[in-house]
């Protein structure tokens, strides 16, 4: 049996705000600001996405290179610590943002623990087990495992992470609905089944079936009051958001 799940959403109490790559909308994406900005606008979690540099060193990106949101060229996995440092990870979303570095995993953590916030941890892309020890090392190190939860489209990701640290909840990204979610979930050991928006408009009654075998449902990514409200009436749990400061106004409106 899967444990009680202290993320799923009690009747009638807000949605969960998770800011999509840091408050990405209002800052560069998946930067130490972005997370600043997603904390002063009340966000619950903030999402961000963790992929090990050349030297094994895990940095905070979403892309496989570091071309759309830095001033370099190149895939993360070619380029070492150093390196990544030297980047410009601010200057391509806004001028007033020149200067702003790629964190690191223990960097954005550091952060978080002294500042205050959760976090939502996307393992991005196939990892080995060693590199997924990497990650849980850092978790570890900085003292943030119960403010951590992992979620990864990738499944052996989920399973390292479930061998190497049990204590830590899991979700599992999808794009589209499994045939049997629960079964999944149970299977996997999930925390969270965290599908689309448009996976979820598909079959709305994955929620409940979720819901009863103590599975929250975290949905992505969602910008449009119009459709949290549907989802706030298919009643899954949280919601991952670029604006979210607008869904945490919403809520307490709604
Ligand atoms: O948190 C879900 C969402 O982040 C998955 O898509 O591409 O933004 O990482 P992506
Ligand atoms: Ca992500």
């Amino acid at each position: 049996e899967l444990a009680p799940n202290g993320y799923l959403r009690p009747d009638g109490s807000p949605l969960t705000v998770i800011a999509h790559r840091g408050a990405s909308a209002a800052a560069p994406e998946n930067t130490l600001v972005a997370q600043e900005v997603a904390r002063r606008a009340s966000a619950d979690w903030i999402e961000n996405d963790v992929q090990p540099s050349r030297d094994g060193v895990p940095f905070v990106l979403h892309d496989t290179t570091v071309d759309r949101t830095t001033d370099g060229v190149g895939r993360i996995r070619d380029l070492t610590a150093a390196q990544l440092k030297a980047l410009d990870a601010g200057s391509w979303f806004a001028p007033q943002y020149a200067g702003e570095k790629l964190p690191t995993l223990a960097e954005q953590l550091a952060d978080l623990r002294t500042r205050g916030g959760n976090l939502l941890l996307e393992i991005k892309g196939a990892h080995t087990r060693d590199e997924v020890a990497r990650i849980v090392e850092v978790i570890r190190a900085e003292r943030m495992t119960s403010r951590v939860f992992i979620q990864s489209f990738e499944v052996d990701a989920l399973r390292h992470t479930r061998d190497l640290a049990p204590e830590l909840p899991l979700g599992l990204l999808r794009g589209s609905l499994d045939a049997d979610p629960v079964a999944l979930a149970r299977q996997l050991g999930l925390t969270a089944y965290n599908p689309s928006g448009a996976a979820l408009a598909a079959r709305p009654d994955v929620v409940r079936q979720l819901h009863d075998a103590g599975v929250a449902v975290l949905v992505w990514t969602i910008d449009s009051p119009h459709q949290w409200q549907s989802l706030e009436q298919a009643d899954v749990d949280g919601i991952i958001t670029n604006r979210p400061a607008e869904l945490a106004g919403w809520n307490a409106a709604y």
